[in-house]
């Protein structure tokens, strides 16, 4: 297969009608976090067995088409000995690997912060790609305040993530473009939408200079959203509409799929937010779907509370959120779904 077909051919396993993709490729300080919120150590021991919870769920299969993998779980086994990223495929769900080495301040701009991992980055996904990797992403973040993200910010950072794209589509690896306008702050939605217009715009001129084939990425943008001080907070519609309009001003019609990334709203504000847009946007250029790691995981986490006797619970709760995210995907969600917990 030539690196057209390659790519094409993970795009159509990627981008299928109802469902999105698991983000389970916490770095080790952010799964650290996650499990000491549940009185857990981060051991490898315990990070094999919880992923492995998540990809031996049964049924998984029919609302994940893809998910990310921290490097290290490209190596780990379930318990019965298979490679995770083989159970993955077996369930009919696409292994990808989160290749970027997370964020360092950047250097002249007070407050922004760059991403690093491009150095080798090449040679990294030959050996990924052996793995079972089809597909890749990168994060860049952009705080925002009163000064940031500075222009430099948003130049740097748009930078870095078109030279990655290229580097992947090269290798025949599908980039997830992953630019992230945090949550954080006492921001307005208004303001939210001025930064997330910026920021797109600059990421698809640099691709654009960096000979990024469009139909061959996906697009891992946050939602406009006013900041979580904001005192006043946004319904789904209200977010729907927002955020279709920004992505409308700024995304080519060539890119297949946004997925969203669910950036520290609950379970239940991304399924809704993500609804909303299914069901006032049908027609929209692009599927507009999602890439959850914490609104699909935390339920499981707080289910699982690390205990052998609660994996079972836990995937049922993981399997539950799987269905009504990609309800949501559909435009088919309720919230009185939830109840049926
Ligand atoms: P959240 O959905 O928790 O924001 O995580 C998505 C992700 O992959 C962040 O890089």
């Amino acid at each position: 297969m030539g690196i057209q077909d390659e790519l094409q051919a993970t795009i159509r396993d990627l981008v299928q009608k109802g469902k999105g993709i698991l983000a389970a490729d916490e770095s080790h300080p952010t799964i650290a976090k996650r499990f000491k919120a549940i009185g857990m150590e981060s051991t490898e021991e315990n990070r094999r067995a919880y992923r492995s919870l998540l990809l031996t769920t049964a049924g998984a299969g029919e609302f994940l088409s893809g998910v990310i993998l921290f490097e290290e779980t490209l190596l780990q086994k379930a318990d019965d000995g298979t490679l995770l990223p083989m159970v993955a495929w077996r369930q009919g769900i696409v292994p990808g690997i989160k290749v970027d080495k997370g964020t360092v301040p950047l250097c002249g701009a007070p407050n922004d912060l760059v991403t690093q991992g491009l150095d080798g980055l090449a040679e990294r996904l030959k050996t990924y790609k052996t793995q079972g990797a089809r597909f890749a992403k990168w994060r860049e973040v952009y705080p925002i305040t009163d000064r940031n993200p500075t222009a430099l910010g948003v130049e740097a950072n748009a930078e870095m993530l078109a030279r990655y794209a290229a580097v992947c589509q090269e290798q025949g690896i599908v980039p997830i473009v992953e630019p992230e306008v945090l949550l954080d702050g006492d921001h307005s939605l208004q303001r939210c939408a001025e930064v997330t217009e910026s920021v797109l715009h600059a990421v698809f001129h640099a691709l654009h200079r960096h000979r990024v084939t469009l139909e061959y990425m996906l697009l891992k943008p946050s939602m406009v959203l006013p900041g979580k001080e904001h005192a006043r907070k946004a319904d789904p519609d209200e977010v729907a509409r927002e955020t279709v309009k920004v992505l409308r001003r700024v995304v080519p019609a060539a890119v297949p799929s946004i997925n969203f990334l669910s950036g520290g709203q609950t379970a239940e504000q991304a399924t809704a937010n993500l609804n909303a847009m299914n069901v006032l946007f049908p027609q929209a250029p692009w599927e507009l779907s999602f890439s959850y790691a914490r609104a699909l995981q935390q339920p499981v986490l707080d289910a699982w509370q690390g205990r052998r006797e609660n994996v079972t619970a836990a995937q049922q709760v993981f399997h539950f959120r799987a269905v009504l995210t990609g309800a949501a995907r559909r435009g088919q969600y309720r919230p009185e779904m939830e109840r049926a917990a």
